[in-house]
């Protein structure tokens, strides 16, 4: 595997490679992997020549009382992981590179990435879509990879693609889970044994509004009524929203028919947790 730092080595290695007829498949990451993103790197080795990841902490994408400073790390872990899933290249810029020191450019797609996430942590999605178009631009890929648990960011990240008319395929790869439902997350690894147990009720709420739906139940605030039902019966979580959404646009749904999202959002003390189900 090769380690590249420089955002112009990279540049023309992906040049070099997509002369010669590879196709690149890429794993944007900020590191401290887990299963689901070892699960993206295995789909990429599938289906391309060389499979690129990228390590970087995107500061842009954190709010200033967020955990930038405190966001798991391991870089050797993680090259590693790399390594033994078949990864090509990894590519771990430093910010410094990334970011002029005041940075005057980026990438806004305007209402998805104000509401539920947008909403709650304003300017997050414009630092994603910034850094991911940046990253785009630098690895070249042919397509790119993302898991379906940060919903709400593959679609700005779709919408940014379709917008910008960026020669990439997103591939959007299911949520990969602990035995208890918890969605697989670098911040889980904030939670304490007793958070963590409890960590599991996002999934049984998303689970409970589902099976209403299966059941019949068409009012979406019924079944948000019960998502949250589900939440608070664990002592010490704050709900911050539970939605039945339109999965394209993400707006609220006025029936529970059709396509369908489930979101849930809550704080475990320090720690904000995200989840979500897609219902076809
Ligand atoms: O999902 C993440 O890890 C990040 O938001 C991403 C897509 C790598 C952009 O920094």
């Amino acid at each position: 595997m090769q380690i590249i730092t420089s955002i112009t080595d990279m540049q023309s290695h992906a040049d070099s490679l997509r002369k010669a007829g590879k196709r690149i498949g890429f794993v944007p990451t900020m590191g401290f992997l887990h299963e689901g993103h070892l699960s993206l790197m295995r789909r990429a080795r599938q289906e391309n020549d060389v499979v690129a990841a990228s390590i970087f902490v995107n500061p842009t994408q954190f709010g200033p009382k967020e955990d930038l400073d405190r966001y798991p790390r391991d870089a050797e872990g993680d090259r590693k992981k790399c390594e033994s899933t078949g990864v090509d290249i990894l590519f771990t810029p430093a910010a410094a590179e990334m970011y002029s020191e005041r940075p005057s450019v980026f990438v806004n797609v305007e209402g998805i990435s104000d509401i539920l996430e947008g909403a709650i942590r304003p300017g997050h999605f414009r630092g994603v879509a910034t850094v991911v178009a940046k990253l785009f631009n630098i690895v070249k890929p042919c397509k790119a990879y993302f898991g379906q648990k940060d919903f709400q960011q593959c679609a700005v990240i779709k919408r940014m693609v379709a917008g910008l008319n960026l020669d990439v395929e997103v591939i959007v790869l299911p949520t990969v889970r602990e035995a208890d439902g918890l969605a697989m997350s670098s911040r889980n690894s904030y939670l304490d044994t007793e958070q963590r147990r409890k960590s599991a009720c996002l999934y049984r709420a998303l689970t409970a509004g589902e099976e209403l739906i299966k059941n019949g139940v068409r009012e979406p605030e019924t079944i948000k009524q019960k998502m949250r039902a589900v939440l608070v019966q664990e002592k010490g979580i704050e709900v911050d929203y539970v939605e039945v959404a339109d999965p394209d646009r993400l707006t609220p749904l006025e029936t529970a028919e059709g396509r369908m999202v489930l979101l849930v959002a809550a704080r475990l003390g320090s720690t904000r947790l995200i989840d979500n189900l897609l219902i076809l």
